[in-house]
């Protein structure tokens, strides 16, 4: 059904008021603020009006996985093996990743089927820290730290990415923390420096650090105290 039909069909609200609702952006639909009259709302759309839920949608779930390599971050795969495939769990359609990896890059993976909690966490706005551990072909030189902290020029995107915190922690590896996730970011970061990364593992995104007996390839749900975290 129709939003603007949803909201006048409820007796709170004729079709003046529900028109300047709208225009008035008071209106969300699974956390996205909605303008546009047409837009669906679904037997599992959560709505609400100034914060207020008028429809509850489904219950929120939120799972934090250990990726292992050579895993797809994605819902299918026609080829591959996804971190969807990980999860023993019904309604799998219903979820999404918040924030992927690339096919050999292990670590933390948020899921979800909140897509405002996921908005919050990987949106570069929020500047929720994620870390990442990392192990590269050549020695880590004096020069990183300052240049990632200046922060590099992306000609693709045509961003100048934001300041990075890199620590050395041996010749070559490091723990380095980014506020965005663009396309192969660390990647790039250490390819400006002609250096390859051998090994990338994401330790935490904002407070929610990987439990360290988490194996590759285990997820478990999330707490209530840890998903109002974010
Ligand atoms: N940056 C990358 O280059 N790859 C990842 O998987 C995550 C961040």
């Amino acid at each position: 059904m129709r939003v603007d039909r949803f909201l006048s069909n409820l007796p709170r609200f004729n079709r003046q008021q529900v028109r300047l609702l709208l225009v008035g952006r008071r209106v969300r639909i699974d956390g996205q603020t909605i303008t546009d009259p047409h837009a669906p709302v679904r037997e599992f759309s959560r709505v609400e009006v100034d914060g207020d839920v008028l429809q509850a949608g489904r219950p929120a779930r939120y799972f934090m996985l250990h990726k292992p390599p050579g895993c797809v971050s994605a819902t299918r795969d026609p080829q591959h093996r996804t971190v969807l495939d990980l999860l023993d769990e019904p309604d799998k359609d219903d979820l999404h990743i918040a924030g992927r990896l690339d096919f050999n890059t292990t670590g933390l993976m948020l899921i979800t089927n909140d897509g405002s909690w996921s908005r919050r966490l990987t949106q570069p706005q929020t500047k929720l820290p994620k870390v990442y551990y990392v192990e590269t072909e050549q020695p880590l030189t004096a020069e990183y730290a300052p240049t990632f902290a200046k922060g590099l020029y992306f000609g693709f995107e045509d961003l100048t990415t934001q300041p990075a915190q890199l620590t050395l922690l041996g010749p070559k590896s490091a723990r380095l923390s980014i506020v965005e996730g663009r396309y192969h970011q660390v990647k790039r970061m250490f390819g400006h420096f002609n250096n390859k990364v051998l090994r990338l593992h994401r330790e935490s995104m904002g407070p929610l650090v990987l439990d360290s007996d988490l194996e590759p390839g285990c997820y478990r749900a999330l707490g209530p105290e840890e998903i109002c975290l974010v």
